[in-house]
């Protein structure tokens, strides 16, 4: 139960903590889970600013983490630093998700969230992801399959519904509490609304409402701390969840925490402190990857161009670089030349599926 303390400004809860299930986490504020970014060295590293309460692997399907198919294994891949985690499983076949999530909890995995918010169509078409949500009894069925197969928490990602006709998230997430779910992320769009249009917080509070005692986690176009608590205030969620805000401004999580305790959040991380950031975040990624790195972390580039202002031909660089030496001299270049070009970070420069949601 939070308590606020005025209509704006910050949510201060009498706990920070948030218990989901048995997990007692240590923050309201969760990094959402965005497929090719929030990876191991990406977690680890915005882990190191401080303020993440949980974070959550990329969706991982079932049948490839059961055959050890090596791209499911990496996927999963943590380490002691990597904590809270939960593992996301996406599947249609109820069978695969009771297996992939029994195993999970048997190698010693502490969280399991069920992916039902997933608008692809090579997921939707299995049945998988966001499709979960047109069969209340399926849906009902698989979760409470995966609850009695395992003694961790298990949560459920989605959204408001398949489309604005059929909007089953608040249902849905009455149902899977009586089933035992721990926690419910909600996206407030609709599968058929893709990444467009406005965030619902009506439909979220209807989430809300419907539940009876377990944590609604809000989640969508958060990207500021008056957004977090804007979200909590106007859906009463218990916790927020943040994808693409954090990839934009890693800091988040911090300045989240400075409002809480009352300090200015609009400051910046100085030049130092964000390089520091970006060769961190690179280092993490060779520990896993090691050379594979190079090419890995070119999908960084354009942000961390614009984050630190370098001019086109350097981010060009960090576009191609092919080696570490490379990437150091890069790095040298980029201390001695950012701040060059001014640009907003754009939440363009996350890619998100774009034509007709039918066709993704
Ligand atoms: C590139 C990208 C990848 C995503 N991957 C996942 C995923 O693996 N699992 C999931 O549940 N949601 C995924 N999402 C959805 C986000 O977790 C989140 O629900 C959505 O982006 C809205 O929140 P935001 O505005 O804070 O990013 C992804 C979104 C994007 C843009």
């Amino acid at each position: 139960m939070s308590t606020e303390t005025a209509v704006t400004g910050p949510v201060i809860d009498q706990d920070p903590t948030i218990a989901v299930g048995s997990r007692v986490l240590p923050s309201r504020y969760f990094l959402a889970p965005l497929a090719g970014y929030t990876h191991l060295a990406f977690r680890r590293v915005i882990r190191e600013l401080g303020g993440v309460g949980l974070a959550t692997t990329d969706l991982v399907q079932a049948s490839t983490l059961l055959s050890g198919r090596k791209k499911a294994l990496e996927l999963i891949e943590t380490s002691p630093e990597d904590r809270p985690l939960s593992i996301q499983i996406f599947s249609g076949r109820v069978h695969e998700l009771v297996e992939a999530a029994a195993w999970l909890a048997d190698h010693g995995f502490e969280g399991i969230d069920i992916n039902m918010g997933c608008p692809m169509a090579k997921v939707n078409s299995q049945g998988g992801g966001a499709r979960l949500m047109c069969d209340t009894d399926g849906a009902c069925e698989t979760v409470s399959r995966v609850v009695a197969a395992v003694d961790v928490p298990v949560t459920v990602k989605m959204r408001l519904g398949w489309d604005r006709d059929q909007l089953t998230a608040p249902a849905l997430a009455r149902a899977f509490e009586q089933e035992g779910v721990a926690a419910i992320t909600i996206h407030g769009r609709t599968r058929s609304q893709g990444f467009t249009g406005e965030v619902d917080h009506e439909g979220i509070r209807q989430t809300v409402e419907a539940v009876e005692s377990i944590p609604v986690v809000g989640n969508g176009d958060v990207r500021s701390p008056g957004d977090a608590f804007a979200m909590r205030r106007s859906t009463g969620c218990a916790a927020v969840a943040i994808g693409r805000g954090a990839m934009l401004d890693p800091w988040l999580f911090v300045r989240i925490g400075r409002e809480l305790a009352g300090e200015p959040s609009d400051w910046n991380p100085n030049v130092d402190a964000q390089i520091a950031f970006l060769k961190r975040h690179f280092a993490l990624m060779v520990q896993q990857h090691q050379e594979y790195s190079c090419i890995l972390f070119r999908k960084f580039a354009a942000w961390y161009g614009v984050r630190l202002g370098i001019p086109e031909d350097l981010e060009d660089r960090l576009r191609r670089f092919e080696s570490y030496e490379e990437f150091d001299s890069i790095v040298d270049q980029v201390r001695q030349r950012h701040g060059t070009r001014q640009g907003e970070i754009a939440t363009a420069l996350i890619k998100v599926p774009n034509g007709p949601v039918e066709r993704w």
